[in-house]
C-alpha cells in the first residue's frame, strides 16, 4: 500500500467506492491538501490501489499539474479512433495549460499509485464526469469539491467524538 510521506493526516483519506453497476471498477482514496478560492486553485491527492480501481471517467477542464508520488499512473484517453494509453511513473511531472481535448480513464499500476494534482480553474470548473456513452453527467467545481471534502472531515470528526 502506498505511504504518502507528505500526508499530514493519514486518517483523513476519503475512500471512494463506485456503484457496483458501473461498467468499470471505481475505487480510490482522495484527500484535499489545500485550496484558495480567491486564487481559483485546489491541490489534492488520489491514492489508487493495486486492484485496478479507477477514479470516475472524466475530462479535465482546468489547468492541471500532476506529479506521480508513488507507483504508476495509467491513463486511457478516449479518442474517436480508440483508446490511447499513457503511463507516468514515480517522479514524473506533467502540466496542462487548460481543458483536455479528450476524456480519460485513470488508475494505478500493479502496485497502485499516489498522484498529486494542482488545479487552476479561473471559472471554478475542474472536471466533467462522463457516462459510458460519453454524456456529461456531473460538473466538478472547486466549490463542490471543497464542500464535499469539508463534509467528509465533519463526518470523520463526528465519528471520532462518538467513538
Ligand atoms: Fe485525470
Amino acid at each position: 500500500m502506498p505511504n504518502l510521506d507528505f500526508d499530514l493526516a493519514p486518517e483523513d483519506w476519503q475512500p471512494i467506492h463506485g456503484e457496483p453497476e458501473l461498467s468499470y471498477l471505481m475505487h480510490y482514496d482522495f484527500q484535499v491538501l489545500s485550496w484558495d478560492r480567491d486564487a481559483h486553485t485546489v491541490d489534492f491527492v488520489l491514492r489508487f490501489h493495486p486492484d485496478g480501481g479507477h477514479c470516475p471517467r472524466h475530462r479535465h477542464l482546468a489547468a492541471t499539474t500532476v506529479i506521480v508520488v508513488e507507483g504508476e499512473q495509467h491513463l486511457d484517453e478516449i479518442r474517436p479512433d480508440g483508446l490511447h494509453h499513457k503511463m507516468r511513473v514515480q517522479g514524473q511531472y506533467h502540466r496542462s495549460s487548460g481543458a483536455d481535448e479528450y476524456p480519460h480513464m485513470e488508475r494505478g499500476g500493479t502496485d497502485g499509485a499516489t498522484v498529486f494534482y494542482s488545479c487552476y480553474a479561473p471559472d471554478g470548473a475542474l472536471f466533467e464526469l462522463l457516462d459510458d456513452d460519453l454524456e456529461v453527467t456531473h460538473l466538478v467545481t472547486i466549490d463542490n469539491m471543497i464542500s464535499g471534502w469539508e463534509g467528509h472531515l465533519q463526518t470523520r470528526s463526528s465519528a471520532r467524538v462518538a467513538s
